[in-house]
């Protein structure tokens, strides 16, 4: 099959996903991916299955015991493989929160008072608040600010931001309110030139693609699993050499057992390896569009990334260009998607009703969004957005239709 012709099958895609048709949900459009995504029936089905036959303390020598464990590996392989990335840089804990909180734990004993670290305040708190206090060992810190008018985060800023005393860059791979697609190999190569390591919050990317973590260079990479078609957890990936060397943050006879280090408390068991119904569906996906079997992993979850930009660009773009042009209304970020520039995480205000009140009538027509800040209240403050009332997030993902999004414009046409 030609790669380039091959258009996502919204049907199949569909059928994959039991809430949409579910007695509760079938009658209901659900563009909230960036705040969790439903999940394919692969994931519930392992849940299920360990629930069953195998909810015993993993690792142990019988067979239910010994299975938990074994699939708990495949899990953490299949991510790993996924994300081009090693077991043992994988990471999965309770959520991207937690997962940065003990990151920054750990790398806060390699800082020395005078040092800087650069946030940003495009980003969501959850890669902000924890480098921050880095402060309190004395780090200097340095905010990369977005352009107000725009919303974007410009390279030239962060190019004059970085110094010799720059020791951490935590940034967004994706804003999860402007969607714009940061270049996080650009910022890796221009951080590294500087000794500096590169924190990416892909959380918002994720879902529209599994990174390569290798070839953006970065030296962390998080995003959380619920909006990735899983339960709700979060992965961690760090490059081996520097997760090695990182100070213990668990049990003090773990000492040197990288990435648990990391992972105090661990994963939960049995959402560990639902996780291997995400792996499960993006077989499926492909061999459903392509026929290419002897594609590696991280080659197939490529064309499965390119079918899914390309579906999210053909459905996003009209409600993209509609807002753009609808009077009334305040698009953020860029009003059309291109080259994969942009995720389709498509926020705005109206001029004349507040946010809460528009998220009132598409709830009132089976749309389910909200207004809200999306705890990436720094950007909505430099956007000169009410925090309180905040943005509609009109979340789109690969199993959002054309149909659904057509429903969408027209109320908006008609009652906003
Ligand atoms: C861009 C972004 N980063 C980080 C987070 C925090 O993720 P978690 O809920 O897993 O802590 C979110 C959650 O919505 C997010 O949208």
């Amino acid at each position: 099959m030609n790669i380039s012709n091959t258009k996502l099958d919204i049907d199949f895609v569909r059928s994959q996903f039991p809430a949409f048709n579910d007695p509760l949900c079938k009658e209901w459009s659900f563009f909230e991916n960036a705040g969790g995504s439903y999940v394919p029936q692969h994931v519930i089905k392992k849940l299920n299955e360990f629930m069953t036959s195998t909810k015993v303390q993993p690792y142990a020598e019988y067979p239910m015991s010994k299975i938990a464990g074994d699939n708990m590996d495949k899990a953490t392989e299949f991510f790993a493989e996924m994300i081009n990335a090693k077991n043992k840089e994988i990471i999965i804990g309770g959520s991207t929160s937690i997962n940065l909180y003990v990151l920054s734990n750990a790398l806060k004993y390699s800082l020395k008072p005078g040092d800087e670290v650069i946030v940003t305040n495009q980003d969501h708190e959850a890669n902000i608040s924890p480098w921050r206090r880095l402060s309190e060992v004395g780090a200097v810190i340095k905010e990369w600010k977005i352009n107000s008018d725009n919303g974007e985060l410009q390279i030239e800023d962060l190019d004059n931001l970085l110094t010799n005393k720059t020791k951490i860059v935590a940034v967004t791979h994706c804003s999860n309110i402007v969607g714009s697609v940061n270049n996080l190999k650009k910022i890796s190569e221009l951080a590294h030139n500087k000794n500096a390591i590169v924190i990416g919050d892909g959380v918002s990317y994720a879902p529209h693609g599994f990174p390569d973590v290798k070839e953006l260079g970065v030296d962390f990479y998080t995003f959380s699993l619920y909006k990735t078609y899983g339960p709700h957890l979060a992965l961690l990936y760090g490059k081996e050499e520097i997760l090695k060397k990182l100070p213990n943050q668990n049990h003090y006879f773990l000492e040197g057992s990288y990435p648990y280090t990391i992972n105090p408390g661990g994963p939960n068991h049995e959402e560990l390896v639902s996780l291997i119904g995400i792996y499960e569906y993006m077989m499926e996906f492909y061999d459903h569009h392509f026929d290419n079997n002897n594609y590696t992993t991280r080659e197939k979850i490529n064309n499965v990334n390119n079918l899914f930009a390309s579906h999210e660009a053909e459905i996003a773009n009209p409600l993209l260009e509609f807002i753009h042009k609808k009077n009334n209304l305040r698009l953020i970020g860029k009003n059309q998607i291109t080259n994969k520039n942009r995720a389709p995480t498509i926020s705005f205000i109206s001029k004349e009703k507040s946010s809460k009140k528009i998220s009132q009538i598409l709830v009132e027509n089976k749309i389910a969004t909200r207004n809200d800040n999306f705890y990436a209240w720094r950007c909505l403050d430099a956007l000169g957005i009410n925090t309180e009332d905040g943005v509609i997030r009109i979340s789109l993902t690969h199993y959002n239709s054309m149909k659904e999004v057509e429903k969408l414009i027209n109320i908006l046409d008609k009652k906003i």
